[in-house]
């Protein structure tokens, strides 16, 4: 079992885009973890790196990371958040007609390809937050208290917010985009002297075989969900079996709540990350982290 010393944990808010598998919610505990049991002096590849929870986690405690994702869309999005300042982030709420359009758009932009994330239900970028009846009442409450207030700071005070909480409560949207906010922390840090802070590639894994000496940190698609549309054709023992191998130059970690292949085992659990699944599939088993047994 690896090790943590939860006190040692960063003290402050997790940050990382609002996205679909995030692990937001364990980015802190799992650095802490790599840090407490590998040390701070090898790079850690990011390699499914989704929303940027981990590599966030990462530049905060500066440490060297690999951001990658098949997906140019979300690093694109992660890069683009932090590089606008908090103004901008203002214009990423749309209604229910926008959502529609840009989602039939063949190419989309990266401020639309926000737009979907911060406004479907879930992140999954496909339906609507708000149901019909209730999303133009919704959209102009968020609307409103963007336009009128400092959406980041203090508007908890205001009426319209008051308002949004009876009614039953404040438009998610908002919750979103004060994630957004809280990533371009990162900013102080791409304007330090320290040009290589994160390197950003959209490969696949098996790209990466020729790493040694490094960390890799590896939270693919999970076996057997109905997580995304990628899922069905991601081969979760060809992936495994490639861990295996790098393991040998490597130290790699992977996040799952279980693996089938029996050449790993869990070295840390989670208890309290529980995945939003169906209750009672295999995905509602604790968040954990596995390596190459023995290795
Ligand atoms: C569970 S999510 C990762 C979530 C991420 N750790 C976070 O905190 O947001 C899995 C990611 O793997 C990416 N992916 C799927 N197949 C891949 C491949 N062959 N190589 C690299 N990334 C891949 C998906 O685009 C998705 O973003």
């Amino acid at each position: 079992m690896l090790k943590l010393d939860e006190k040692k944990i960063r003290k402050g808010r997790p940050i990382g885009l609002p996205y679909q598998g995030s692990k937001k919610k364990i980015s802190k505990k799992i650095i802490e973890i790599i840090k407490q049991n590998f040390g701070t002096d090898k790079p850690i590849y990011d390699i499914f790196g989704g929303g940027g929870a981990i590599t966030a986690e990462c530049i905060l405690n500066g440490l060297e990371v690999h951001y990658n994702d098949l997906d140019k869309d979300i690093t694109n999005a992660f890069e683009r958040v932090i590089s606008q300042d908090r103004k901008w982030i203002k214009t990423l709420i749309v209604s229910r007609e926008e959502f529609f359009e840009i989602k039939d758009k063949e190419n989309k932009t990266t401020d639309e390809f926000l737009k979907l994330l911060v406004n479907s239900f879930g992140n999954n970028k496909r339906g609507y937050l708000y149901s019909e009846e209730i999303s133009d009442l919704k959209y102009n409450l968020a609307k409103e208290i963007i336009e009128n207030h400092d959406v980041f700071n203090g508007y908890k005070q205001t009426e319209t917010y008051k308002k949004a909480v009876e009614r039953p409560k404040k438009p998610d949207q908002i919750g979103r985009l004060q994630q957004f906010e809280r990533l371009q922390q990162l900013q102080q840090f791409r304007q330090i002297e320290k040009p290589n802070y994160m390197k950003v590639t959209n490969k696949s894994y098996q790209d990466f075989s020729k790493v040694s000496n490094a960390i890799l940190y590896l939270d693919p698609p999970y076996e057997q969900t109905d997580q995304g549309s990628y899922i069905n054709s991601f081969d979760s023992q060809e992936f495994y079996n490639w861990a295996f191998e790098m393991d040998k130059t490597n130290i790699v970690i992977i996040s799952s709540h279980s693996i089938s292949d029996e050449r790993f085992e869990a070295v840390y659990s989670f208890d309290k990350a529980h995945s939003k699944f169906r209750s009672g599939t295999r995905n509602d088993k604790c968040e954990k982290l596995f390596m190459v047994k023995n290795s």
